[in-house]
């Protein structure tokens, strides 16, 4: 008789606190042993291979409903296992938006009926219904409210301090935050950019002042609540040298984007495939981001996963769609940041397991212990290989890294003990499940 359902044998664990060559034992979907393991119905040879606990990507945005010709939830999270990504949280500027409980229904039942990784969806704050929020937050399958103070692709806006004021006042579980300042960029639209249609003015418009002065905004206010933000995708030197101050409201998120490219080379290679929101700035800025990651200022690293076609992204800038897929890519290419020397493995896994349990306190998962799910994504450090438009699960079909050869690459994606991708092929459909929190 078979002690385990599966063995992870061989493999170089990295817990908590230590890595170690050892061997994992699964039993109904849960980590239930470590040691010399030998029976169980499948032996997986790890050797070699490096076992992450299953990373997370808690910024995604799938479109679906409402903008299925870009994603879906199957096609995005098809995306993800084949990144390496066990679970998603899911962005609400979809059409319609996700701002009420019917809304968060209808994705909840689309990802049960198609999912391939696990999944969360955040709630939609607004004005209109900030007086549900404490209320609509614990519904199942949520991961916190989120809130746009700049546009950014679909309707969803609360511009104003007194908008904000009234989302921050009436709930508990964290407040994702999209921090550009909606009117200082209609003016600079106007002073800025006006006719000019070169996608390099993407970042003088979208200033950085703009993205400092509405951090400062959305922290004066959470400090008025004491209430927990966490603020998404920053991009400026600025907002760092605050920030590390205002860490008792304040959780913090980059993206590989913003750690990769930089301006103005990204927008002569990739014209509008490099426009995004916030944007991406100068190296100097980049620079800033590099060292919050490293002195541990920095809390998660989220994808943005924000796909449009191509034909959409071929229109007249500034007409043209922001955002770039990212979710197949994220760990290749922080991989190969470790692989350059820039950051080790273990703050990686910190910025996409241990950071997205510790703010979203996630249960039973982003750690390799006894009891916990059997997430992992597995990975070969000396793996190399080519990231090609032609491998991208997204709808899109493109990415920002076309062409471009990485040094590390996720090899196994295992959610729940489900073999969920091995070597670039998807095994197991449609077996994703909602993650829980907990909410005490
Ligand atoms: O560039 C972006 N695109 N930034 C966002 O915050 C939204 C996203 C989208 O949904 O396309």
């Amino acid at each position: 008789m078979s002690n385990f359902d599966l063995i992870l044998k061989n493999g170089t664990v990295f817990f908590k606190t230590k890595r170690e060559v050892t061997d994992i034992g699964v039993k109904d979907g849960k980590i239930v042993e470590f040691g010399n393991l030998s029976t169980a119905k499948e032996i997986i040879n790890c050797s070699n291979l490096f076992i992450f606990p299953g990373l997370i990507d808690t910024q995604c945005h799938f479109r679906e409903p409402g903008g299925e010709h870009k994603e879906t939830l199957e096609t995005g999270t098809k995306a993800a296992a084949l990144g390496g990504i066990v679970g998603i949280f899911e962005m609400p500027n979809t059409d319609p938006l996700t701002v009420t409980p019917e809304a968060m229904e209808f994705k909840l039942n689309r990802a049960n009926q198609t999912s391939y990784v696990d999944y969360a969806f955040y709630f939609g704050g607004t004005a209109q219904n900030s007086s549900n929020l404490n209320e609509w937050e614990n519904l199942k399958g949520v991961c916190g409210i989120k809130i746009f103070m700049g546009s950014s692709n679909g309707n969803l806006l609360s511009s104003t301090d007194e908008e904000i004021d009234k989302i921050l006042a009436n709930g508990k579980r964290v407040v994702a935050v999209h921090a550009e300042d909606e009117d200082m960029m209609n003016e600079n639209k106007i002073s800025i950019l006006g006719e000019s249609n070169d996608v390099a003015m993407h970042h003088l418009w979208r200033s950085e002042e703009s993205c400092f002065n509405a951090t400062k905004r959305v922290v004066a206010i959470a400090k008025k609540y004491n209430r927990k933000i966490h603020i998404l995708h920053l991009t400026t030197a600025q907002e760092m040298e605050f920030l590390k101050n205002h860490k008792d409201v304040a959780s913090l998120e980059v993206l590989p984007n913003h750690l990769t490219l930089s301006a103005p080379e990204c927008y002569e290679k990739l014209g509008t495939l490099a426009q995004q929101n916030p944007p991406i700035r100068q190296k100097h800025h980049q620079d800033a981001l590099w060292k919050a990651v490293i002195d541990g200022t920095i809390d998660i690293l989220g994808s943005d996963h924000a796909p449009h076609t191509l034909e959409e992204k071929g229109g007249i800038y500034p007409d043209t769609p922001s955002g770039t897929p990212g979710v197949q890519t994220m760990l290749p290419i922080m991989l190969n940041h470790v692989a350059e020397g820039k950051l080790s493995y273990e703050k990686v896994i910190d910025l996409l397991a241990y950071g997205p349990l510790r703010i979203h306190k996630i249960k039973n998962k982003c750690e390799t212990k006894i009891g916990n799910d059997a997430d992992f994504t597995i990975v070969d450090p000396n793996k190399t290989h080519t990231i090609t438009n032609k491998e991208q699960a997204s709808k899109s079909g493109w990415t920002p890294y076309d062409n471009k050869k990485v040094k590390g690459f996720p090899v196994m994606t295992i959610i729940r003990a489900n073999k969920v991708m091995q070597d670039g092929e998807l095994l197991s459909h449609h077996s994703g499940k909602e993650i829980e929190f907990d909410i005490s």
